[in-house]
């Protein structure tokens, strides 16, 4: 049987290497549909080489540029941000790999979870937004959702050395980026240079600053709650800067179970795809001899308040964990639009969180409100930060 994919996000960096992925897979696996947003050259590239039946470009406007550049009749090409929804419920697809930035992918993962689709899922968003609603839908479907998230993807594949009820506690690795050494008052003069040079991992802006604060552990907490069904008290956070161990499983006998892999994504995008078999790929194993050692160490929770912030938003539920998310990423923005300090990301999070009145039990459109109002009030904040 032929896995025919639909990738929504091909242009972005996993998107892309997932390309390569199944590239390199051979005949098993077919690229059936592929999203962009802006990057239409790009899109029309892959096109030419992938032969999707459906395209969608979710900034309507590069509509017509794209239909000029494909010129060809058996591509279905849908627009808009709302034909996202269409693609992951196309009849033909079994698999849907999400790898949009951001929230914008939201109602696309619920619809493809509604429609029973395998789910290989990078984006953190949609568990850390609605991962109550996302659960729910794919309890309901039977639809499998992977992690492409390396330590997601670590969890999941150490996970599969016990039962659920087995796991003592799950251990996230994290490389702790450029400031991993520094303490809360050093953390307070660092530049936005200083935070977009990550160590081991060559990310995009955003996730970059993410990993400088930690919120991409911090949302990794929530994700991973979610997506093993494991109280955040069981989910600990560790640094490791080498990436190698990419997260550990602790099962009641004292067993710890970790997953070992050069900081490549190919990996885990992957293992996604062809679950539960493994093929030959382009990741390369790591050479332990050549690493010589790992190490571990415990974050210090004053230099990075998101890590204890997510404990408080995972417990809370609700409404809280899209404020923090939102406000975040409008608090980033803020940041990288050179507009506050570094240190004001996170006070900006906490401050919104505080005003927030948390709802629970609410539906994707109050979600998308808190959301909005995040955001809104971050920029209030920034105003005056
Ligand atoms: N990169 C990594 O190593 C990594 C690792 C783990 C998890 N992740 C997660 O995976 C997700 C994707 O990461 P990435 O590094 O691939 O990001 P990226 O390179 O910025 O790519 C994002 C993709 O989303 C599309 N997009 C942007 N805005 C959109 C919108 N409003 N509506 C629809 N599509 C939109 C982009 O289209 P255009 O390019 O055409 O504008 C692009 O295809 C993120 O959530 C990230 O946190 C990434």
């Amino acid at each position: 049987m032929v896995r025919r994919i639909a990738i929504l996000g091909s242009t972005g960096s996993i998107g892309a290497n997932a390309l390569r992925v199944i590239e390199g897979l051979g005949e098993g696996y077919s690229v059936f549909a592929l999203s962009a947003h802006s990057k239409v050259e790009l899109l029309a590239e892959q096109v030419r080489t992938f032969r999707p039946k459906v395209v969608a470009i979710t900034d309507a406007s590069c509509r017509r540029r794209l239909v000029e550049l494909l010129g060809d009749p058996d591509v279905e090409i849908l627009s808009g941000p709302e034909s996202l929804v269409a693609l992951a419920k196309l009849d033909e697809v079994d698999t849907v790999l999400t790898a949009i930035v951001g929230a914008a992918g939201l109602p696309a993962v619920l619809a493809a979870a509604k429609k029973g689709k395998r789910l290989a899922i990078a984006n953190k968003e949609p568990l850390v937004i609605a991962g109550e609603l996302l659960m729910a839908e794919a309890a309901r479907s039977g639809s499998e959702i992977l992690p492409v998230d390396s330590e997601h993807s670590a969890i999941f594949q150490a996970m599969q050395a016990g039962k659920q009820a087995e796991v003592a506690r799950i251990i996230l690795t994290a490389s702790g980026g450029p400031f991993r050494e520094l303490s809360a008052e050093e953390i307070r003069g660092v530049t936005l240079e200083q935070a977009l040079a990550h160590p081991t991992w060559d990310m995009g802006p955003k996730i970059s600053i993410d990993s400088a604060t930690m919120m991409n552990k911090a949302l990794e907490i929530i994700e991973a709650s979610w997506l093993f069904d494991v109280p955040v008290e069981k989910i600990e956070v560790l640094i490791h800067p080498e990436s190698i161990v990419h997260s550990l499983v602790e099962f009641v006998d004292a067993s710890v179970i970790a997953q070992l892999g050069e900081p490549d994504m190919c990996l885990p995008i992957q293992y996604a795809l062809t679950y539960p078999d493994r093929l030959p790929g382009p990741a390369k194993a790591p050479q332990l001899a050549e690493i010589g050692s790992l190490n571990f160490s415990r974050p210090d929770p004053e230099a990075f308040r998101a890590l204890p912030l997510a404990y408080e938003v995972s417990r809370t539920c609700g409404t809280a964990a899209v404020v923090f998310n939102a406000a975040n990423e409008a608090a980033v923005e803020e940041f990288l639009a050179g507009r506050i300090k570094f240190v004001n990301i996170l006070e900006l999070v906490e401050d919104c969180l505080n005003k927030h009145d948390v709802k629970t039990g609410v539906s994707l459109e109050e979600l998308l409100e808190a959301d909005e109002w995040a955001r809104r009030q971050v920029a209030a904040l920034a105003c005056s930060a």
